[in-house]
């Protein structure tokens, strides 16, 4: 005993057979190894009547395998903690003031230009739904960057610009890192204003959305503008032979067809909840009942029976009582598009500027 100790003093060669007993056995040295942490009442031993292997098994190369299971731990372990990760409160110890930071510096923009609510929180669908909700529409990389693809023009937080139109106040999860791929042939995945309702509904199922969550987020036009251009296919080619969309109320297409003349000029923009474009509520979900829908999109929501009947389901005389609130669902859902493929934990980066890599 006390020549194997000596041995290992000076440095013993664990690969000689007879002293690899002594030293796997070695308290110390399964204490390193974590090793034996059951104190099994057996040594330490080359053969096993257990396991079935060889001696020459041990020359087989471990590293394929510990590759494989680093791989394996960082799918079950790792990405599953990303997921967590996302959460109310994210920033509380390490920067507490972070979100009084970002709604205060909302605000003050938000005072100088009252387009900014509903520009921020269009950019939000956006920047979520092509590649997720990573910042990515921030970057500026050219002409192919996200940011350049068709309508996206800039981003920002969210909830204050709900709030600030006195929509739902909500609560926001954070954690989310910056992505780091920016192209503007991604975003051909986007809702476009002309897509059917089954094309709709699709577009957002592929994002983990509901025929609930299309109704009320499309709700969000119940802020902001659309420009004319958005408007001609509707007002002037509805059909191949020309016309307008019959589900506009005839009382409402002379009021149109005035602010977006034909071979007008496509910039002149229009309120998209009419007569109350300022405020956020569900009138825009009236209007599309009534066929005042200035977007095809929201009016094809009153087509489809499912949709049709979500967006009744706000009016019914027991809605109250049934507790259906049209603001805590359109809170439950932006929290729902937030979510959409985010990157967290050791996924995507932090830019130190916003509009870089
Ligand atoms: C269902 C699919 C959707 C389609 C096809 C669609 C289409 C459009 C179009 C064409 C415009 C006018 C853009 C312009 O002229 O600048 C617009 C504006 C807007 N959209 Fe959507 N949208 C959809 C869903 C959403 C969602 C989910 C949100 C947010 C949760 C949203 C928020 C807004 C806002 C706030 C505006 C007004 C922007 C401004 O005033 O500058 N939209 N949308």
């Amino acid at each position: 005993m006390r020549r194997r100790v000596t041995k290992m003093i000076m440095g013993v060669d664990v690969c000689m057979t007879s002293e690899k007993y002594f030293y796997f056995n070695h308290p110390e040295v399964q204490k390193a190894l974590h090793a034996n942490r059951t104190n099994l009442p057996y040594e330490w031993s080359m053969c096993s009547d257990v396991l079935n292997y060889s001696q020459s098994d041990g020359d087989i190369d471990m590293l394929p395998s510990l590759k494989n299971i680093i791989n394996m731990m960082y799918l079950f372990g790792y990405s599953g903690m990303s997921q967590g990760q996302l959460r109310v409160g994210f920033y509380g110890n390490t920067c507490p003031n972070v979100e009084t930071i970002v709604s205060s510096v909302v605000r003050q923009v938000a005072a100088s230009d009252q387009n900014i609510a509903p520009v921020l929180l269009r950019l939000h669908f956006h920047d979520c739904f092509v590649q997720g909700c990573d910042g990515s529409i921030l970057i500026e990389n050219g002409d192919n960057a996200e940011r350049h693809a068709f309508g996206h023009q800039g981003v920002g937080d969210l909830k204050d610009a709900v709030v600030l139109a006195n929509g739902p106040s909500y609560e926001v999860e954070t954690g989310r890192r910056d992505g780091v791929i920016s192209n503007s042939s991604l975003a051909d995945i986007m809702p476009e204003v002309t897509d059917s309702i089954q094309i709709l509904k699709a577009k957002f199922s592929q994002k983990g959305l509901s025929e609930k969550d299309l109704v009320v987020l499309s709700a969000a036009h119940t802020i902001g503008t659309t420009a004319c251009f958005f408007m001609t296919q509707r007002l002037y080619n509805f059909f191949p032979g020309g016309g307008s969309d019959p589900s506009i109320n005839p009382s409402f297409l002379p009021e149109l067809m005035a602010t977006c003349p034909e071979n007008g000029n496509v910039n002149v923009r229009l309120p998209i909840d009419r007569g109350s474009s300022g405020t956020f509520d569900n009138s825009i979900l009236q209007n599309i009942r009534s066929g005042f829908a200035v977007l095809q999109s929201d009016a094809s929501l009153y087509e489809d029976l499912d949709t049709r009947s979500i967006v009744d389901s706000y009016f019914g005389i027991f809605s109250p009582f049934m507790g259906i609130s049209f603001e805590a669902d359109f809170a439950n859902a932006m929290v729902k598009m937030g979510r959409i493929d985010v990157l967290t934990g050791f996924h995507g980066t932090i830019r130190r500027v916003c509009s870089r890599f």
